[in-house]
């Protein structure tokens, strides 16, 4: 009775743990291997990727690199101008299909209304790119609330409703990618990003989610990936400045758009720029508060935000 239950059980408890200990070895040695064989780069020569705040900056180097790899564009801003410079670059560099949009995504209404319109005129995205934008640069209590909620309905709450709009087909068909441009401050907390860094660390927590509920359903056609960047030149946060380059520079965008758009074809889970992202993301959470705050200081990550100037009006 209980006895052979007991003993069933102690059985099947020693057998799974040889068999996860087995298995955790075999993925790290895979990992090892794979630091010194070339990944294999992903076909998205007539995939139709849509990319949010596509206007400027990242969006817009992203959707060239995309161009240049045959990709169908979908470009979503609500800046008309900064769509229509990147579609005339994008086709510079040889896309077909360029298919631009104004689209509000921090709108719940909008973002469903201007799917339907793509589902139409383009067809189903495989490739979501949530990586519109916007950032308050202000100490917490300063910040006006209307734009605290702005920032988390940009940052994070789009995301909701395009994978709402867009998700369906994707698993319907068990084919393609999310991608999240999320932020190193959404793993980290800084000193004058408050607003900013809750809406980055829930668009982590929300990616990573999803990505999890595709893989209990065994989705596996369809790829996700994180991006969490250290400061980008941009213009996004114009007046901010690192304290020692060498050690954390702020990235070169077309540098950060072509490590973002190669991990995307490789499928990678999470891309972290620079890589000395890894080890201060992995000494976090086991070192010393005290330590942590002295390498903070060290690496002037309290004052980045002292200067910040951010987009002015006109931009
Ligand atoms: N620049 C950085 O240092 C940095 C670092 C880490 C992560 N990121 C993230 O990368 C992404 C791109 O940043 P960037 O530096 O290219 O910024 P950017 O300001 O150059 O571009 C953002 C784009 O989003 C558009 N946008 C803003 N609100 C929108 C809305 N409601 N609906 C649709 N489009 C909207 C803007 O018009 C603009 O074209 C952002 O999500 C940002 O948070 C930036």
């Amino acid at each position: 009775g209980s006895h052979r239950r007991f003993e069933t059980r102690t059985m099947n408890f020693l057998l799974e743990t040889l068999q996860v200990l087995f298995l955790s070895i075999y993925y790290l040695l895979e990992a090892f291997v794979m630091l010194f064989i070339p990944v294999r780069r992903k076909n998205v020569a007539g995939e139709i990727v849509l990319i949010t705040g596509a206007g400027s900056g990242i969006g817009r180097l992203m959707a060239i690199e995309f161009a240049k790899l045959g990709a169908a564009l979908v470009l979503w801003d609500i800046s008309k101008e900064g769509n229509k410079e990147t579609a005339r670059l994008a086709k510079e560099k040889g896309a077909s299909r360029v298919h631009s949009y104004l689209c509000d995504c921090s709108n719940t209404a909008e973002v469903y209304r201007v799917a339907d319109q793509v589902k139409r005129e383009v067809g189903d995205v495989s490739i979501l790119i949530n990586n519109a934008g916007i950032v308050t640069g202000k100490k917490f209590i300063e910040s006006p609330d209307n734009l605290i909620v702005k920032t988390m309905e940009v940052n994070t709450m789009a995301h909701f409703w395009t994978y709402k709009a867009f998700l369906p087909a994707m698993i319907a068909s068990n084919h393609g990618h999310l991608v999240s441009i999320a932020s190193s401050a959404g793993m980290i907390g800084v000193n004058g990003l408050a607003d900013y860094c809750a809406s980055k660390f829930a668009a982590v927590g929300f990616a990573e989610s999803v990505a999890l509920e595709l893989e209990a359903k065994k989705k596996n056609g369809i790829k996700t990936t994180i991006v969490c960047p250290y400061f980008i030149n941009t213009g996004m946060f114009d007046g901010c400045s690192t304290k020692w380059p060498n050690l954390l520079p702020i990235l070169n965008p077309d540098y950060a758009a072509r490590k973002i758009v190669d991990g995307i074809l490789k499928d990678q889970v999470y891309i972290l720029l620079p890589r000395t992202l890894y080890l201060l993301m992995g000494l976090k959470n086991i070192i010393p508060v005290k330590l942590g705050l002295l390498l903070g200081e060290y690496l002037g990550a309290f004052n980045f935000m002292d200067h910040f100037k951010g987009r002015t009006k006109k931009d």
